[in-house]
């Protein structure tokens, strides 16, 4: 073998050798002269690069003139042409796979080498990325607003609570009006805060599927009668760091999604798993970090994101159903919650039909620091039982206060107005403890109820919830020693409120 002989044997091996990219050599009508094996697996279910095949055969039809145009760019001479994005003929390949196509003249004779690189991957996380920039982006900017925006409601609601105090005669109901509206304000800037990562989180080490399995009368609830719920949860479960109250923020919001994009009957998963994420899983295009996950999935049969709007679904204020009462701030408080918890969410078309939504907690390793934190945050034992009338028009609210103060060992009573609280109690329930929302629709509001309860049982102790303080209401209410409770409120408080109004019953 002489060198020129061996010189091209090493080419040939090199050829062959290549891993990344499909490379082909064509002769001067774009036909395969020759394709090394790299190529053959790119092409996949798609035509094979036989030699005397068409090139350009390869690709989808759509992108076949662009490929054309550079392979005959390159045959004609230098210079090389620049790269041109395609796509293979393979139909069984994902619907955002991308391939690039190098063409360049052979070098001393007529011709053309291809190199065809998959760049998927690196696309999938460029977008993942721009996506996340683009979040974050907004997010400092609904920061910012809901910051200002806070400002601008305690300037409102002070004013307002003032006129209130002064006793304008005919102005009062306006007034309460005014207050109102700036309470919901004020619950529109927490969500807003909360994509935006910035609540104040009392995260704590917990067991997921054991804390998630708590969650399931909460999430029968909120299901509505026409689905079912299932649940398929490890117990005790992978550890994770997590606000509890945060945690069934986000589970409810995806629920409620799942329910709201299941017209019909239908189920919704709620399932649990530890995943090792390896770096060449990563390499594929996942912007998740590697390492270890404990990966909670709520999947729907719904009718499922069209690829058109699923970049924006997280978007604050993006909804489908404006018309049907969505804001769109509850997959974007999903978001930031998550992040806020050092986690990541991630969609994905179901199996057959509608979504599947991943949250991803880091794993916490290890049992002993889940002990020291809990005994340091646990209530003092002795759960006193006490039957609590709950009235709130939220459902929302009347589902996660139902919960917390069930957990506590309470029997809870619901109703959605004075009426129906009052109805609860002609039935026959006996409440040793009033929480009821201030502003409700209907006759009567929160005070009337009180009044009304306080004149068949006086002392009878109420805990008012009002989306604007004491001193407001308090004229109306002065001497009758009612309790407030100002809205945003934690469930931790509304716990400790209820403990502290009654006396424990045996
Ligand atoms: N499970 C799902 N299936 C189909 N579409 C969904 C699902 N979850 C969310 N979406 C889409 O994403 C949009 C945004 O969801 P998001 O929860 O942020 O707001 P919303 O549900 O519209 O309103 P809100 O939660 O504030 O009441 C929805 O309007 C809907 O189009
Ligand atoms: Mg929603």
């Amino acid at each position: 073998m002489n060198e020129a002989d061996r010189i091209a044997a090493d080419f040939g091996r090199l050829f062959e050798a290549e891993e990344e990219a499909g490379l082909a050599v064509l002769d001067t009508e774009g036909r395969i002269r020759l394709a090394n094996p790299a190529l053959w697996a790119l092409c996949g279910a798609g035509p094979t690069p036989v030699t005397g095949g068409t090139v350009v055969a390869l690709f989808a039809e759509e992108t076949q003139a662009a490929v054309a145009g550079a392979v005959s760019a390159a045959i004609a001479g230098p210079p090389a042409p620049p790269a041109v994005a395609a796509r293979l003929a393979d139909p069984t390949l994902p619907p955002d796979a991308a391939v690039e196509v190098h063409c360049r003249p052979l070098r001393g004779e007529p011709g053309a080498l291809m190199r065809v690189v998959d760049v998927t991957a690196r696309r999938r996380m460029q977008r993942q990325l721009e996506e996340g920039a683009r979040l974050r982006t907004v997010g400092q900017l609904a920061g910012g607003v809901a910051h200002d925006f806070n400002n601008l409601l305690a300037v409102i609601t002070g004013a307002a609570e003032a006129a209130l105090a002064r006793g304008g005669a005919g102005t009062e109901e306006e007034l309460r009006g005014i207050l109102d509206a700036a309470g919901r304000g004020a619950r529109l800037v927490k969500q807003l805060l909360a994509f935006a990562s910035r609540q104040t989180l009392a995260p704590q080490v917990i067991a997921l599927g054991d804390a998630v399995a708590t969650m399931e009368p909460l999430l029968m609830q909120l299901r509505g009668a026409r689905l079912a719920l299932e649940l398929d949860l490890p117990r005790p479960g992978p550890l994770v760091r997590v606000d509890l109250a945060q945690l069934d923020q986000v589970l409810v919001n995806l629920v409620v999604n799942a329910r709201e994009a299941m017209a019909d009957a239908g189920t919704i998963r709620i399932a649990l798993a530890a995943r090792t994420l390896t770096a060449e899983e990563v390499a594929q295009g996942s912007v998740i970090p590697p390492g270890d996950w404990a990966v909670l999935s709520v999947s729907d049969e719904g009718r499922g994101i069209a690829p058109e709007i699923l970049p924006r679904v997280f978007e604050p204020f993006f909804t489908t159903r404006r018309g049907q009462g969505g804001t769109g701030l509850g997959l974007s408080t999903v978001l930031g919650i998550m992040r806020q918890s050092g986690g990541h969410v991630s969609v994905a078309p179901g199996q057959g039909q509608g979504t599947v939504f991943r949250l991803w907690f880091p794993a916490v390793h290890g049992a002993a620091p889940a002990a020291r934190e809990e005994a340091a945050t646990a209530e003092p034992p002795g759960p006193a039982r006490r039957r609590v009338l709950l009235v709130d028009d939220e459902p929302a609210i009347r589902l996660l206060a139902r919960r917390a103060l069930e957990s506590a060992g309470h029997e809870v009573q619901v109703a959605e107005d004075a009426e129906t609280a009052l109805d609860a109690v002609g039935a026959g329930f006996v409440p040793d403890v009033v929480v009821s929302d201030v502003t409700m629709p209907g006759e009567m509001d929160g005070i009337g109820l009180a009044r009304a309860l306080r004149d068949a049982r006086p002392g009878l102790p109420v805990i008012l919830v009002s989306g604007y303080s004491e001193g407001t209401v308090g004229e109306g209410v002065a001497g009758l020693g009612i309790r407030f409770l100002e809205k945003p409120f934690r469930m931790a408080e509304l716990v400790a409120a209820v403990g502290e109004a009654a006396p424990a019953r045996d």
